[in-house]
């Protein structure tokens, strides 16, 4: 142990190579050479050797690689450089299911891109076919490919705009000189610049003028990608402490093409529920049930409608998952809360963390009996420590896995006898683990966790309305109707342990991989490789789980860490479609992969309540709904670390309302914010979410064709104006769906914003106000905290209900409007999908295509329209076309027109 440490430690201090030997030997690293180059039914293979004395740089060079050159779509190669006898390390397709050929017969001559290569030493590129534009040219440097290091370079231009690789808080639009991304999924708190966050998303865009492409690496290790300059030319490199270069290209040509291409790679992102797209409101440090039912019955006093109330780790019996505190989260109580709530149409939701308690406590012991968790080098369950103190953590590569963790969910969150929650919140599985590595006495370093407990209290206040569980003693309430307060809601999804659905290979990533290659290459230094990414918390392990650790399947967590939150994503997706196999699971993680949004949504994490971390959210949004693919995406609104101001609150509850996941959440023992603490702040909070909500089957009609297609619910301003260069670094204001510009207010004490509009036509959306863009930024004044500046684009359609309501359930009952912003050309389109809002597959769709002509004044609708509503357009209002009777340049005509059928209306 001693000796282990000591090593470890010397190795950590660089006391071996130095930064010197280690550049002096790169310079000498040999390249490779290709042979036997070969076409294939879409592509090319080749043999690459080794070509010259090994450099072993960091690691050993391997002497036989293999390229495999597939043209797998018209508009996608893939470029796979590994070793020829497999052993080395590869992202387990369980995890990551391949896209594979969509065309057998696709090959270079139907491309959009090309690929050259030279053969000695090796190097490649990639064109686009049309303009013969070198779009990625590996012979910027040489090729190295060694058991712990390997590097590619890829010239760029001067000025290119590169956005991705992630999760950072970087710049939208990358910086590129001097910068170094660094991904390894950590827990790191205030989101600092310049430090790798919780996921890990090894994809980027480049947008030229002359057309968008992607590149997508998949690779799990951790890497250094560098962006800077030598002499004068721009280069951007990968420099990976393992795995192998598995590289997809996508050819664009608009950026939105290039997000369409990435959801064929890493998956289309999953459905929300409609009701997911409600207000929810979660903090940290509730004292207990009657604190939540304060909060519940406050939003709704003050008339801001919550639709979700989220508990954090305090429900917990010393914070041990699967468990409640008797005293404070007692069963009988929270079960009278989530009736209560879903009686008042609400939500409910509870987190989970991966970590279960090393306690006498049933979930571990199940947990040890069944074999799930991963364990040290002795076959000795691994402690580490986490909220409940000394805890374990499942190997999710373990065969009984998933088993376990439907079978605790089902317990735990049975409709019949436990807590019923809707939709789902997992955390810490970067895997954050607070004992400090090497982490040799987990046992004195879970002293002090879990901290004490709040104390104990009666009911402190009398809440109207409220079942008598939450009323003082002698308070006169109604006692709860206990059929129904326990009947069990006659759904089909409702599930029994024996019937289980069967664990999907393709989309659980659950199930353990065949070892007979990709297993890893032995003899690598798993705790301390040679070359060092910059982890923001220096050694690989720090603040995480020992990457030494074997999986039960023989991985090693060296690979396999930054997948970890997403098989636990996976995994917790199929539990939660276990207990309703019908119902569309709603699922908000923390740590992510590539890939991840095929099965979760995703929050931003602990961000802090400053003016930074407001527009933060903005770039953190556009990263995971634009580029990544996690469509359904926000950050904890007004801040959670460190106290919010009232005008912070009540801007942030505006912008918040315009971000797909809209959830105001807070740290322990910070201020309280919740909306209706201030009066500002509640009327700001009202205001924006009855704008929302009257949007919401615009916006949710834009959410369901991403996940159907991958075109982004979220644009950047240049996805829709990828022309204008003004608009490539622009990361204060964005387009909510297809049609709304959302500038808000940027600074404290500021009434006004600038807001930049390209050359096209715009409307205010507040008072129909024709705009024409210049292409230069306008000054919108007079915006108080109360106000968020909103446009609609011209051209575009929007369809809207009419009002607003409490509920989600109550507001698709409203009846819908349609304001019909007349484009450049007089003409205007737009979409309106409709269906039951909850269905994993919805069986009765409609999808309602609406056109405007104001050559002849009609306004046509035709599509589908098989969902039964008996819901009407109840009017039409066009803008920009100003007559006698309108106001502002609109007009109004009422219709009550069904939508079941096609319909022409004159306007
Ligand atoms: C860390 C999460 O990021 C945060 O949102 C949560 O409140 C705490 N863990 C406590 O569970």
């Amino acid at each position: 142990m001693v000796l282990y440490s000591l090593l470890t430690l010397l190795a950590l201090a660089g006391l071996g190579s130095s930064a010197a030997d280690h550049a002096e030997a790169l310079s000498k690293c040999p390249g490779y050479r290709a042979a036997n180059i070969k076409a294939t039914a879409n592509g090319l293979s080749a043999d690459l050797h080794i070509a010259g004395p090994r450099c072993n740089a960091y690691g050993k060079d391997l002497d036989d690689l293999r390229l495999q050159v597939d043209v797998e779509t018209p508009s996608r190669i893939h470029v796979k450089i590994y070793d020829a006898a497999e052993h080395v390390y590869q992202v387990p397709e369980s995890v990551f299911p391949r896209p594979g050929t969509a065309h057998p017969s696709t090959g270079f001559k139907e491309a959009a891109l090309g690929f050259n290569y030279t053969e000695d030493p090796f190097s490649f590129q990639i064109t686009r076919t049309e303009n013969s534009e070198v779009l990625f040219d590996s012979s910027a440097a040489g090729l190295v490919f060694e058991d712990q290091y390997l590097r590619m370079r890829t010239h760029l231009p001067t000025n290119a705009n590169i956005y991705g690789f992630g999760e950072h808080s970087d710049s939208f639009r990358l910086k590129t000189e001097g910068h170094t991304i660094t991904i390894w999924n950590a827990d790191v708190p205030s989101l600092p610049l310049n430090a790798n966050l919780y996921g890990s998303h090894p994809n980027y865009v480049e947008h030229r003028v002359t057309g968008s492409h992607g590149v997508f690496l998949l690779n799990s290790n951790g890497m250094d990608i560098k962006l800077d300059k030598e002499k004068t030319r721009r280069y951007l490199e990968y420099n990976i402490i393992g795995g192998v270069f598995d590289f997809y290209f996508m050819a664009g040509p608009t950026p939105i093409d290039v997000a369409k291409q990435y959801a064929e790679i890493a998956g289309l992102p999953v459905t929300v529920p409609y009701s997911g797209l409600g207000f929810h409101n979660c903090r940290w440090g509730y004292q207990d049930v009657f604190d939540v039912a304060e909060v519940v019955y406050n939003y709704s006093k003050a008339e801001i409608p919550l639709e979700t109330m989220w508990i954090d780790i305090d429900y917990m019996e010393g914070r041990a998952i699967f468990s409640l505190d008797p005293e404070r989260f007692p069963l009988d109580k929270m079960r009278e809360l989530v009736a209560h709530l879903h009686a008042n149409k609400q939500k409910f939701v509870l987190m989970v963390d991966p970590a279960v308690a090393a306690k006498n406590y049933p979930p571990f012991q199940r947990g040890v009996e069944k074999d799930i968790f991963l364990l040290n080098s002795t076959d000795q369950t691994f402690h580490g420590v986490v909220w409940p103190g000394l805890a374990a953590f499942p190997d999710w590569f373990s065969p009984d896995a998933q088993d376990y963790w439907t079978s605790e969910f089902i317990k735990f969150f049975s409709p019949e006898k436990g807590v019923d929650i809707d939709f789902l919140w997992i955390d810490m599985n970067e895997p954050s683990n607070f004992c400090e590595f090497p982490c040799l006495d987990p046992v004195a370093a879970a002293k002090g966790y879990p901290p004490p407990a709040p104390p104990v209290r009666a009911p402190p206040r009398a809440l109207p309305g409220w079942p008598c569980a939450f009323q003082p003693a002698g308070t006169n309430c109604k006692r709860l109707d206990s059929e129904h307060r326990l009947s069990v809601p006659e759904e089909a999804g409702v599930v029994h342990n024996a019937q289980l659905t069967p664990v999907n290979a393709q989309t659980a990533g659950t199930v353990a991989t065949s070892l007979s290659k990709w297993y890893g290459l032995s003899g690598r230094k798993l705790i301390s490789p040679p070359y060092s990414i910059k982890n923001t918390w220096g050694p690989l392990p720090q603040k995480s789980i020992n990457t030494s650790l074997t999986h039960k399947n023989g991985l090693t967590l060296y690979d396999t860490h930054n997948l970890y939150g997403t098989m636990m994503s996976a995994a917790s997706r199929q539990a939660m479609l276990a207990r309703r196999p019908t119902k569309r699971p709603l699922v908000i993680t923390r740590s992510t992969f590539a890939g991840a949004g095929s099965h979760v949504s995703h929050w931003l994490g602990d961000n802090d309540s400053t003016w930074f971390h407001y527009l933060l959210s903005i770039r953190g949004m556009m990263q995971f709904n634009a580029i990544f693919q996690i469509s359904m995406v926000g950050s904890d609104v007004c801040g959670f670390n460190g106290g919010v101001t009232e005008e912070l609150c009540a801007r942030w509850a505006m912008l918040g309302a315009f971000q797909p996941f809209y959830r105001n959440h807070n740290a322990e023992n910070e201020k309280a914010q919740e909306f209706y603490r201030w009066k500002s702040v509640t009327e700001a909070a009202r205001k924006a979410i009855d704008i929302r909500y009257r949007l919401l089957d615009y916006f949710y009609t834009a959410m369901m064709q991403q996940s159907r297609d991958g075109t982004p619910a979220i644009n950047p301003v240049f996805y829709l104006y990828p022309q204008d260069n003004k608009t490539f670094g622009l990361e204060q204001q964005f387009f909510w769906g297809p049609s709304v510009l959302v500038a808000p207010v940027t600074r404290p004490g500021a009434t006004s914003v600038d807001v930049y509009l390209p050359k096209d036509l715009f409307y205010d959306f507040y008072t129909h106000e024709r705009i024409i863009g210049q292409g230069r930024s306008i000054k919108k004044t007079g915006q108080t905290i109360t106000d968020i500046p909103l446009f609609l684009r011209g051209g575009v359609i929007v369809p809207l209900r009419v009002k607003s309501a409490m509920t989600t359930a109550d507001l698709r009952e409203q009846d819908f409007e349609l304001l019909v912003p007349v484009g450049k050309n007089g003409t205007a389109k737009g979409r309106l999908y409709l269906d039951d809002g909850e269905s994993l597959h919805p069986n009765a769709t409609s999808e309602i295509e609406f056109e405007y002509r104001h050559r002849n004044r009609k306004l046509v609708a035709r599509g589908t329209f098989g969902y039964r509503t008996t819901v009407k357009l109840a009017r039409v209002t066009l803008l920009g076309v100003p007559s006698g009777s309108t106001k502002n340049g609109s007009s109004v005509t009422i219709i009550n027109q069904p939508l079941t059928e096609s319909f022409t209306i004159n306007l």
